[in-house]
């Protein structure tokens, strides 16, 4: 493929406005490897041809298939175990206390492949069945992405052994999952009707997703430049219930916005209060 450095430019300016994520200027094999074989199975020679057809046609496919192919959608069970841990020993119990006959709400922005919301929906699980009766209007998990083949794999609810063996102990495959045959497990309907899942944008306004107790948004403000992460989490703090938590990526930090969140320390792990 040819990477003309001006072509190169215009694909950085229509990826950072198509969903925010923000190329070095050093690139370029990044974008040649995740391409090569979208753009030969169209027919295109040249990023700059790739930009001029996605300009002249700026809904639908294959503006959407280019950017699926430059998100990474790296994930894992129960990633990083602190946040979920955090969730049973803490959050629940503090949500609990102060919002008697409530129902727990918590998004997943940015789900990838499903693995975090449904991690999600088994922790919860793990704690009713510690703490009998407890949440009585139950938990609502709002799971959203951009990508439409990580959502379809979501709302399928089935993996294989490559996927299950990412994260997930034998106990736990063992409590929450069918067997659908050799090497491929689905998730059980409980677990599964806990989340619901919808195609959004983490760039577009999220007035119509509701308040939320508990955000999620793990390993992706890592992709966008400071100046949209700032943005995002202003806007996710206005989504969160007063004293709703922020749970941001293990490598992932919150510099700045003093007014919006504070800091708890939850060894191990930080998690951000919404002020
Ligand atoms: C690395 S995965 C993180 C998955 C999960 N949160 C975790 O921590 O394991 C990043 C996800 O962000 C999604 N993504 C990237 N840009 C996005 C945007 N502007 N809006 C919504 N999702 C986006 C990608 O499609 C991908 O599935």
């Amino acid at each position: 493929m040819s990477t003309g450095n001006l072509d190169f430019e215009q694909f950085r300016v229509f990826l950072e406005k198509a969903c925010g994520i923000l190329l070095g200027e050093n690139k370029q094999y990044l974008v040649s490897s995740r391409l090569n074989k979208l753009m030969e199975q169209q027919g295109i020679k040249s990023l700059g041809e790739l930009v001029q057809r996605i300009q002249t046609q700026p809904r639908g496919g294959l503006r959407e298939q280019v950017v699926d192919a430059m998100t990474t959608n790296e994930t894992l069970w129960f990633r990083d175990t602190y946040p979920f841990e955090v969730l049973k020993n803490k959050v629940i119990p503090e949500f609990i206390k102060n919002n008697p006959g409530q129902r727990l709400r918590i998004w997943s922005a940015a789900c990838s492949s499903g693995q975090e919301p449904y991690s999600l929906s088994m922790a919860i699980d793990e704690f009713e069945r510690t703490n009998l009766g407890q949440l009585k209007m139950g938990a609502q998990i709002v799971a959203t992405d951009l990508s439409g083949a990580m959502l379809n794999n979501c709302k399928t609810g089935e993996y294989d052994s490559l996927a299950i063996a990412r994260g997930l102990s034998q106990e736990r495959l063992q409590r929450y999952f069918d067997t659908k045959g050799p090497g491929r497990w689905a998730i059980k309907p409980p677990i599964r009707s806990r989340v619901e899942f919808r195609s959004y944008n983490l760039l577009d306004s999220y007035a119509p997703l509701g308040k939320f107790d508990i955000v999620f948004c793990r390993n992706v403000l890592i992709y966008f430049s400071a100046q949209v992460k700032k943005d995002i989490l202003m806007r996710i703090h206005a989504t969160l219930k007063p004293g709703g938590y922020l749970f941001l990526g293990a490598s992932e930090a919150l510099n700045g916005l003093p007014d919006h969140y504070q800091m708890v320390q939850c060894s191990p792990g930080i998690i951000y209060q919404a002020k």
